[in-house]
């Protein structure tokens, strides 16, 4: 399809990492209707072709994204909000994606941005990389998961303090707390996602999903159940040709030849 907010292109040695770059450098990717639904879009494309295993989220040097769009927001009323299910459907598939996603983070990563970077799997950081949840100045509050994931990756109390106060925390302080896996030079920070997407890609993309669910599934369940879920799924992953011959493999001294079945 044609897109009008987003470049899509196929990275990696073999092409097999999916690149989804947020273009709307005029409004620093500021995350329109439009936008995320082309960015729902894409994702859904690369998670039903086989020949991606996984997908790298990016916005420009100046910003990742600066947030849901202010000038579309502004004269919403509630009913607009609440009838039309306002920023429901075309985020959360971001959260939906079976294959993973990394988030390769330069510049601003505000509100909805850092919301949508906190939906990825995983999150790099270029060395410029701001982070912040500064709803609270615009008389809102965040609205995608900024009072909920946050908690989860860096504690209540910073959370608390980013989503009250609205400040912006730098990469390394990002990096420190938690909230993404490493920091970058920002004209590496691309080839480094790639790299990663590449390594996670060489796995069997079955098994790879099931351990992105039960991963995801510690923050939805009590550890009993969520201890049960991971023993079945590792139960599971006996129903594949990939797990068969992953040990094989690791027996005959060879590389594994995943199949994906
Ligand atoms: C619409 C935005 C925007 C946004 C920037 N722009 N952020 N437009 N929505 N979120 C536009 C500006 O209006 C401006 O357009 C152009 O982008 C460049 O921005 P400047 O402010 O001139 O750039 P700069 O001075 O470098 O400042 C960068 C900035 C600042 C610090 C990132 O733009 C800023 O504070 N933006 C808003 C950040 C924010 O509050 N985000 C949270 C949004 S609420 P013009 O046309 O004037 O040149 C949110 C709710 C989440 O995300 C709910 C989730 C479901």
């Amino acid at each position: 399809p044609a897109y009008k907010h987003i470049l899509i292109e196929k990275k990696g040695e073999v092409g097999n990492v999916g690149l989804i770059t947020l273009n709307r450098p005029k409004a620093l990717n500021a995350l329109c209707d439009a936008l995320m639904q082309e960015v729902q879009q894409a994702l859904e494309d690369f998670d039903s072709d086989p020949s991606i295993g996984a997908i790298v989220l990016t916005g420009s040097e100046k910003a990742f994204a600066a947030g849901a769009d202010i000038k579309d927001m502004q004269n919403k009323g509630f009913i607009d909000c609440f009838g039309g299910n306002f920023l429901s459907t075309s985020w959360d598939s971001v959260s939906k994606v079976k294959k993973p996603t990394i988030a390769a983070v330069n510049g601003y990563a505000l509100g909805g941005g850092c919301e949508v970077a906190m939906m990825c799997d995983i999150i790099l950081a270029g060395e410029k990389a701001k982070f912040g949840q500064p709803e609270i100045i615009i008389g809102t509050i965040p609205g995608a998961g900024g009072t909920q994931r946050l908690v989860k990756a860096i504690g209540k109390s910073r959370a608390m303090q980013m989503c009250l106060t609205g400040d912006m925390i730098t990469a390394q302080q990002a990096n420190a707390w938690g909230l993404v896996s490493s920091v970058h030079p920002p004209d590496q920070l691309l080839d480094e996602a790639i790299r990663l997407g590449e390594k996670i890609s060489q796995h069997s993309k079955v098994i790879v999903a099931m351990c992105k669910e039960s991963v995801n599934n510690s923050f939805e369940l009590p550890l009993s159940e969520g201890l049960h879920f991971e023993k079945r799924l590792f139960h599971c992953t006996f129903a594949t040709k990939d797990r068969r011959e992953g040990m094989t493999a690791f027996v005959e001294k060879r590389k594994p030849n995943f199949t994906d079945s």
